[in-house]
């Protein structure tokens, strides 16, 4: 059989092309008065509920407003909502930018289990409430560049990978950290149907060494804009690496494991030359069919008010470099 293989690169430039009003919550939220309004997010349970941002796709979806510490104040601008909401790369929807927001929409995240287990002290199963519960959930602005030259800015909502790792205790043994999403062809088309999935070998599957994961930068992300995930963006529970291309931020995780070496990621398998296991965003290192120098980085409106910057190593996320000290970041990409 015969199956057409969409790359992530595969993207076209009119999907990016609605207009958006574009609001970023903190400078409206300083426009209406609140002076300081970070610290009035935290300490009043009730704030965090105010809804800016609701539409349609929220309202089909279940949400809930999450409680949070929101974080530093970002100098740069927010993706809107609705584009974060609606470009999407999620292949067991289908290969479209446009098909998660279509897809998912049904996609049912509650009740969710998530299994960590492999070489820890004391593995652990976690309900969909202990996702919102049993973490400290924090606000984090973060760049989040697509391996195919586009980026994002978005208020991520989260807890820190690490604090959940530090409960089940890594063995000595354990080197690096595999990731898993959710296998469950009757809910996702792009299980079913090659076609429709890209023909990648489901269910996706990501990992980072260990001491990636246990950065403080790596997050597991629980929401977006004040809001639990939409189910397109990875709900219930999807990881984010700032510093790597979007790909290894595997969405709808089910079941994280503590492995001795390095485990299959799913670009890899299906393109070993194109894409590394490291994916650590780097300008200087070409994909082999296009350029990595510049990105567009996806604001308010259409193409012509979209930016195109430069791409700065490791995203611009300069704190990690002395995690790949001594290697060619050529060699192992
Ligand atoms: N996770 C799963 N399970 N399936 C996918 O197809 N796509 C990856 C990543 N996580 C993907 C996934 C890619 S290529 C990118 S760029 C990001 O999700 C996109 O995240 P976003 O749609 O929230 O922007």
């Amino acid at each position: 059989m015969l199956i057409k293989i969409a790359r992530p690169g595969d993207c076209r430039e009119n999907e990016v092309t609605d207009e958006d009003i574009f609001l970023n919550r903190r400078q409206l939220l300083k426009q209406m008065g609140f002076v300081g309004a970070g610290a009035l997010l935290a300490n009043s349970p009730g704030a965090a509920a105010i809804n800016l941002f609701g539409d349609d796709n929220e309202k089909r979806f279940q949400t809930r407003d999450l409680e949070y510490t929101p974080g530093s104040e970002s100098a740069e601008v927010l993706t809107p909502k609705a584009k974060v909401i609606s470009h999407n790369n999620f292949y067991e929807f289908g290969t479209d930018k446009r098909d998660p927001k279509e897809n998912a929409q049904e996609f049912k995240v509650n009740p969710w289990q998530v299994r960590i287990d492999g070489l820890v002290e004391e593995p652990m199963t976690l309900g969909y409430d202990d996702l919102f519960t049993r973490f400290e959930l924090q606000e984090r602005i973060y760049r989040l560049r697509c391996v195919e030259a586009w980026s994002m800015v978005i208020p991520w909502i989260g807890f820190e990978l690490k604090s959940l790792l530090q409960q089940v205790k890594p063995l000595s043994s354990a080197k690096y950290v595999a990731f898993e999403t959710l296998y469950d062809p009757e809910q996702m088309p792009g299980q079913r149907n090659p076609f429709v999935g890209g023909g990648i070998d489901y269910p996706y599957v990501e990992g980072l060494r260990l001491d990636e994961a246990m950065h403080s930068l790596t997050l597991l992300s629980v929401g977006l804009y004040g809001k639990t995930l939409p189910p397109q963006n990875g709900a219930p529970i999807r990881l984010v690496v700032p510093w790597k291309y979007g790909f290894k931020s595997i969405k709808s995780i089910v079941r994280i494991r503590l492995v001795e070496s390095s485990p299959p990621t799913t670009w890899n398998l299906l393109a070993p030359n194109e894409y590394g296991f490291y994916a650590n965003v780097n300008p200087q290192v070409d994909h082999p069919r296009w350029s990595q120098a510049r990105e567009r980085r996806i604001t308010k409106g259409g193409l012509l008010s979209n930016n195109r910057i430069d791409t700065q190593l490791f995203n611009g996320y300069d704190e990690v470099a002395s995690l790949y000290q001594g290697m060619d970041l050529r060699r192992q990409y």
